[in-house]
């Protein structure tokens, strides 16, 4: 169907079954084992519901915000990944054009199909790009990494910390992933590995699984980039990485594709928001540490849930690569323009002119937590 019948973000989702290869289908949709993770992200936001204010001036509504102190046009930045070639000949590219035309913040996974430098040259003057790293065992290719992202300008380095391991995604193990892939192209992955079982396998096994919470003095020393840990996914985690001054978290169960029966983000983010103000005091959003969700957003009334409840911006990823797999740039332009519009009327709706008027009065979590 022509782009102007897409409606919202779950149409991508839609047709890009339709049209996608199986193997990138089957590497972009899957999750672990019985994907009850997956399912319970998107669900979680479900329990979550307004308590709108009446007759406020909403003439102007403006939903633009600050991310690690660079201005993003929403609350929302494109997150890491892999291999976007399997879904469209430009991979990546096409998220960092249409970041650059909504102003909103990419962040370039490890593993992306076009090499690092390639996006980073695509990006546009003051475009803010993020990295999502991968730590090798390996330290000196990590070093290398990171230090060369930090020279070439990069605002922010998440690192993964939810993956020691690759979860099992049986739809994308059934697929063979060959030698002879155009599109398994990825600049910056690995040697000697295992293609027989999915490109999740593939890919994956230079990732050190003895990664430990001591290694961040060595990131300090090696990088003067904000640290962020990437799956976060209980309270005593998110302390420990405030008190070890970290820029952040993003309470992340990696889009489901890791422990299955991982709780989702925004339940997680009722909880550290009440520990760390019990703890520390914090409030949030805070702009000494930053909590983000990523994990089944699909709406700006989930996004504005999140917001509400403390966090600074989400990421989002599926809906992305669904975007540029069925339509390229142009697909993925058009789901950002989804998400403004809907920031818009739901603003309207809500009785918030601002994201600073996005407060906890205006969610109804009870049926969510007892935090
Ligand atoms: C991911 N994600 C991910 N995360 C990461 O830290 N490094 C990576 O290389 C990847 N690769 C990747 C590939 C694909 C196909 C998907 C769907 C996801 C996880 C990603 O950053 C994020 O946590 C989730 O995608 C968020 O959930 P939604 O928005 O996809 O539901």
């Amino acid at each position: 169907p022509p782009l102007d019948e897409i409606l919202n973000l779950h149409d991508f989702e839609a047709i890009a079954k339709l049209v996608m290869a199986e193997k990138a289908w089957a590497y972009y949709s899957s999750a672990a084992d019985d994907e009850i993770t997956n399912r319970e992200n998107h669900a979680a936001y479900h329990r979550i519901w307004f308590r709108p204010k009446i007759m406020v001036d909403v003439t102007k509504v403006d939903w633009s915000t600050t991310i690690l102190g660079h201005r993003s046009s929403m609350p929302v930045y494109i997150t890491a990944t892999a291999l976007g070639k399997l879904g469209h000949p430009d991979g990546e590219l096409n998220l960092t054009r249409a970041g650059a035309k909504h102003g909103v913040i990419q962040m370039i996974p490890t593993l992306a199909s076009c090499s690092f430098d390639e996006l980073v040259d695509a990006a546009q003057p003051g475009q803010v790009q993020f990295l999502q790293l991968y730590v090798n065992r390996d330290r000196d290719i990590t070093k290398r990494i990171v230090q060369h992202a930090e020279k070439r300008g990069i605002k922010g380095l998440f690192i993964t910390v939810d993956a020691p391991q690759l979860g099992r995604r049986e739809k994308d193990m059934r697929m063979k992933f060959t030698a002879e892939d155009p599109s398994e192209v990825t600049k910056s992955g690995s040697d000697g590995v295992d293609r027989s079982k999915g490109a999740a396998r593939a890919i994956s096994s230079f990732i050190d699984p003895g990664l430990k919470w001591e290694d961040l003095d060595w990131f300090k020393g090696i990088t003067k980039m904000p640290l962020i840990l990437k799956g976060v996914q209980r309270w005593e985690d998110a302390l420990k990485a405030y008190d070890l001054g970290l820029a952040g978290v993003v309470l992340s169960n990696h889009g489901g594709r890791q422990l299955d029966f991982a709780r989702s983000g925004i339940e997680v983010l009722v909880e550290v928001v009440s520990k760390l103000k019990e703890k520390r005091g914090l409030t949030f959003p805070n702009e000494k540490f930053a909590l983000f969700v990523d994990g089944g957003v699909r709406r700006a009334t989930d996004v504005i849930k999140a917001v509400a409840l403390g966090a600074t911006a989400v990421g989002i990823g599926r809906p992305f690569l669904y975007a540029l797999s069925s339509y390229g740039q142009d697909g993925v332009e058009k789901a950002l323009q989804i998400l403004h519009d809907e920031f818009e009327m739901n603003m309207r709706l809500l009785g918030a002119q601002t994201i600073k008027d996005i407060t906890p009065d205006m969610v109804d979590i009870s049926n969510i937590s007892s935090h």
